[in-house]
């Protein structure tokens, strides 16, 4: 076994300055679940960012900084009228695309009075935000998570607030080695440990794989799935930046070829601070759709699992910032994925500053 230094991950290092608070902009992020918009405005804490939501009168969504700029009032204490917004403080009103609509008292508006607006994406019932320059907002690069309303497919999902840096959640799904000790009630099998991991990265995402076959099925999939022989487990983790994670499950009977399921486990790590994330997660199958009790099984075991790993990264986070990591801390064969990753998104950070740079100097 080699064990070898790696890249820090969040906590600094001892004497060390480090803000977590550095996160990928240019890159749409969900921000809410499409029932949570509605006609009252929705305030939500994005990448250490205040945001109002709310959906027009035609029920499109919109999107702006939640902070009057009259006085920093939050306009999400304000009411939506019409299309617009108006700040509960003065009676500013804004538009969806950041415009003043109204000024209280003044008849003609002052030319360029506006507020910051966030490019809005609505798919698969999640309501995606782009959090760079709204420039280069392109609709092709939402992440796919079609699994989630797709009628070929069946489950359910939440959000979860977890108290630590984005990065931990995508860590913890990154490496599902940790099944075996964290999820013993469930995921645990002694497969996930010793099967190896293969790392596939080819500029677009990042792949990690584990084909365990002729295995004991884990408790999960006895329970809630039938399996009662050997089968063959195939696991894939795919991460997209800045935050995305589909894992792809498919698990067959080595007994009956015919009895296999496929779930997918969408995971949005959205920042809500340096220290605080939404965690949006849904499990979907492609067996016994319209079975609602499995769905509502499904959901509760997946959701006690997530449970378990919260308690283990809100701990490890706690940990990193009263102890920080160690220079060369142990990596071994498992932490392939998280090394790329954390590379990875190390390396779009650089790129995304220099491009700002770049901005700012013309
Ligand atoms: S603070 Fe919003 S109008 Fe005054
Ligand atoms: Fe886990």
């Amino acid at each position: 076994m080699q064990f070898r230094g790696a890249a820090p991950i969040p906590g600094g290092r001892p004497g060390e300055e480090r803000s977590l608070a550095i996160f990928l902009r240019n890159y749409w992020y969900v921000a809410a679940w499409s029932e949570e918009i509605g006609r009252e405005p929705l305030q939500r804490w994005l990448l250490n960012e205040p945001v109002v939501m709310w959906r027009r009168g035609d029920g499109t969504p919109c999107a702006l900084a939640d902070r009057c700029p009259h006085r920093g009032a939050p306009l999400s204490n304000g009411r939506v009228v019409g299309d617009d917004i108006v700040c509960g403080y003065h009676g500013l009103g804004f538009c969806g695309d950041g415009s003043c609509t109204q000024v209280p008292g003044v008849k003609t508006l002052p030319s360029g009075l506006s507020t910051r607006s966030y490019p809005v994406a609505e798919r698969w019932g999640w309501v995606f935000l782009w959090m760079g320059d709204p420039a280069l907002a392109d609709e092709a690069a939402i992440p796919d998570y079609h699994w989630n309303d797709d009628p070929g497919w069946a489950g359910r999902g939440e959000t979860l607030p977890v108290a630590v840096n984005y990065t931990l959640v995508r860590d913890n799904l990154l490496d599902l080695s940790h099944a075996h000790f964290v999820h013993q009630d469930t995921l645990a099998t002694d497969a996930v440990v010793d099967a190896p991991v293969k790392t596939e990265f080819d500029g677009k995402a990042l792949r990690v794989v584990r084909d365990m076959r002729g295995i004991e099925p884990s408790p999960f999939f006895k329970r809630l799935c039938g399996f009662n022989g050997t089968v063959n487990h195939r696991q894939e983790v795919a991460f997209t930046p800045a935050a995305n994670i589909v894992i792809s499950v498919r698990v067959s009977s080595n007994d009956n070829p015919d009895h296999a399921v496929e779930n997918r486990v969408l995971n949005a790590m959205t920042p809500e601070t340096d220290r605080s994330t939404h965690y949006f997660w849904s499990l979907q199958r492609d067996t016994a759709l319209d079975d609602k009790a499995l769905t509502d099984a499904m959901f509760t075991a997946n959701r006690d699992t997530f449970f378990e790993d919260v308690a283990v990264i809100e701990a490890q986070q706690k940990m990193l910032d009263r102890a920080p990591e160690p220079a060369r801390p142990v990596r071994w064969h498992i932490d392939k994925g998280v090394d790329r990753a954390q590379r990875w998104v190390a390396k779009l950070l650089s790129e995304e500053a220099a491009q700002a740079g770049r901005a700012a100097a013309e």
